[in-house]
C-alpha cells in the first residue's frame, strides 16, 4: 500500500503522484495507491481549489486506467488516520508526500512513528526528518518518473525496508516526541549553563575586581597623565596596596588608544578599562568585553536617527570614523556657532529620541545611549562586583567625567580641570584639588583617607609573621 494523506490542495502535488504511479506498470503490480485527500460530499459543488484537484485525480485515474489499483475514499475520521498508517506499514508499503514545498511535514513523522518508511520531497522539513530518522528517500516533486522509481525501490528492497521501519520508530521517538524534545532542550540548556559557569569561575584569575574592597577609577587625559612625576608618585603609592585596591581607568578614548597611551606613560595594565566615554567595559589582561553591559546600553538607542537630527545643526562636525563606536557618536563643535547641550537634548527629545549628550573640553560632543556614561559604567561595576559605591574613588578633569564624579563616589576634580566642571563645586563628596593631574589624585587620597586602614602588602605579611 502506497499511502498519501493530505488536503486536496494543488501544492500537495497529488497529480504528479498519479503520473508517477500511472506511468510505472511494475509499481502498479507490486502496490496499490491509497489517496486520502480530505473529506468530500460532492466534487461538483466543492470550492474551486479542491474541485480542480479532485477532478484531476479522477481524470488521471481514468487516463492511466487505474481502476482497481487506486483507492480514494470520500470520507475518513481523524481517529482513523493512525490506523491507516499502521495498515500501510503492515502491508509492507510506503508513505509518500510529494508536496511542491514542505516546511515541516507532520504526516512524515506520524508515518515514521508507525514504522512506515517514507518517500518525500527534498525540502526543509523532510530533509530534517530523514536526516534524523534515516527511514526513506527524498525525491524531486516535479520528476514523476523518478518518484515512480523511488517508490518501487522503497517497496522492493525488503531488508532495507525493515531497517527503515525500525529507524523511523526509534528516530521519531528520539527526535520528535515530547520526551525526546524535552531531553534535547535540557541538554542544550545544561551546556549553556555550564559554559557560563565556567566563564564566571574563571573571572577572578583575570581580574581583581571580585576581591577588591575599594576601587580607584581615573580618567586618563589631563588627569592620570600630564605630569610624569606625579604619576610615578601615585603608582608607587598604590603598588603596596594593589592586592586590596582595584585600579581602573575611565576614558573617552577607545580601548586601543587608551592602551597605547598607558604604555607610553608606563602605567601598569588596569583591572578594568571603561572606554569610549563609558560605553565599553573591558577586564584584565585578556581585555574581555562585558557583553552584559552592552546589552544594557541597547535600550532605546537609535544611532541612525540621532545622526540625522544632529545633521540639522550648524557648528557641529563629525569626528573621524575611528572615534565612532557602536554606542558612541562623536562630534567636534564650534561653541560660537553650535547650539548648547540643552538645546540639542531638547531637539532630540522632540524627535522622540533618547540620548545622553556629553560636552567636554569646550570642543567635544558625544552622544551616547541614555544608560551610558562613565558614571553609569561605574555604577554597573559597583553592582556587578559588589564594591560599595562610596568605596570607589573617581578622578577627572572634564565634562565626560561629570557623571562619575557626581554619583555617590568619592570624587576629585583635578586642579587643571575644564570649565564644564565648575558647577560641581560645593557638591558633597566632590573634592576640588589644588594640585594638577595625578597630584590632584594624591591629594584626594589623602583628603578622603582612601587608603585608610590598608597597609602595604609587606607590612601586613611581616606583622603576620
Ligand atoms: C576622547 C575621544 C573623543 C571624545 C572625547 C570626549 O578624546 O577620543 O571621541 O569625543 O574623548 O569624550
Ligand atoms: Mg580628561
Amino acid at each position: 500500500m502506497i499511502l498519501a494523506v493530505s488536503r486536496p490542495d494543488e501544492r500537495k502535488n497529488i497529480a504528479t503522484l498519479l503520473h508517477a504511479y500511472g506511468g510505472n506498470t511494475a509499481l502498479q503490480q507490486c502496490a496499490n495507491l491509497v489517496l486520502v485527500a480530505g473529506n468530500r460530499d460532492d466534487i461538483l459543488s466543492s470550492e474551486k481549489g479542491p474541485r480542480t484537484v479532485l477532478s484531476d485525480i479522477l481524470m488521471l485515474i481514468d487516463r492511466y486506467d487505474l481502476y482497481g489499483c487506486v483507492a480514494y475514499p470520500k470520507h475518513h475520521q481523524a481517529d482513523e488516520v493512525p490506523q491507516l498508517y499502521r495498515v500501510a506499514a503492515k502491508s509492507g508499503g510506503v508513505f509518500v508526500n510529494p508536496a511542491l514545498t514542505e516546511p515541516f511535514g507532520l504526516t512524515l513523522i506520524e508515518a515514521a512513528a508507525s514504522g512506515l518508511p517514507v518517500v518525500a520531497t527534498e525540502d526543509g522539513g523532510p530533509r530534517d526528518i530523514l536526516s534524523h530518522c534515516k527511514n526513506g528517500l527524498l525525491i524531486d516533486p516535479l520528476d514523476a518518473a523518478a518518484i515512480g522509481r523511488a517508490l518501487h525501490e522503497a517497496i522492493n528492497d525488503r531488508s532495507r525496508w525493515r531497517r527503515w521501519a525500525r529507524n523511523g520508530i526509534q528516530g521519531a521517538h528520539r527526535h520528535f516526541s515530547w520526551p525526546g524534545h524535552v531531553e534535547t532542550y535540557m541538554h542544550k540548556v545544561d551546556k549553556l549553563i555550564h559554559r557560563s559557569q565556567r566563564k564566571r569561575a574563571a573571572a577572578p584569575a583575570k581580574s581583581k575586581l571580585p576581591i577588591a574592597e575599594r576601587l580607584l577609577v581615573s580618567d586618563i587625559d589631563n588627569t592620570l597623565i600630564g605630569d610624569a612625576e606625579a604619576l610615578r608618585t601615585l603608582l608607587a603609592r598604590l603598588s603596596g596596596v594593589r592586592e586590596r585596591i582595584g585600579f581602573g581607568i575611565a576614558t573617552g578614548r577607545r580601548m586601543e588608544r587608551a592602551l597605547k597611551v598607558l604604555k607610553e606613560w608606563n602605567v601598569p595594565r588596569p583591572d578594568v578599562l571603561v572606554t569610549a566615554v563609558g560605553t565599553e567595559i573591558h577586564y584584565g589582561r585578556q581585555l574581555e568585553l562585558d557583553v552584559g553591559y552592552q546589552q544594557h546600553l541597547d535600550y532605546r538607542w537609535q544611532p541612525q536617527a540621532v545622526r540625522e537630527v544632529m545633521a540639522e545643526f550648524c557648528g557641529v562636525r563629525m569626528q573621524p570614523a575611528s572615534e565612532q563606536r557602536r554606542y558612541k557618536i562623536s562630534y567636534f563643535i564650534d561653541p560660537a556657532r553650535a547650539p548648547g547641550v540643552r538645546k540639542i537634548s531638547a531637539r532630540l527629545r522632540q524627535a522622540g529620541l533618547h540620548a545622553n549628550v556629553v560636552f567636554s573640553h569646550g570642543v567635544y560632543l558625544d552622544l551616547l545611549p541614555v544608560r551610558a556614561s562613565k558614571g553609569s559604567a561605574i555604577r554597573y561595576l559597583a553592582d556587578k562586583w559588589g564594591i560599595p559605591i562610596d568605596s570607589i574613588l573617581a578622578a577627572g578633569d572634564s565634562g565626560n567625567d561629570e557623571e562619575m564624579l557626581s554619583g555617590n563616589t568619592l570624587g576629585v576634580v583635578v586642579g587643571n580641570h575644564s570649565e564644564e566642571l565648575e558647577p560641581l563645586r560645593d557638591r558633597e563628596r566632590i573634592y576640588f584639588a589644588k594640585g594638577n593631574y595625578a597630584w590632584g589624585i594624591l591629594e584626594e587620597i589623602r583628603h578622603y583617607d582612601f587608603l585608610g586602614d590598608l597597609q602595604p602588602a609587606e607590612a601586613v605579611s611581616s606583622e603576620m609573621a
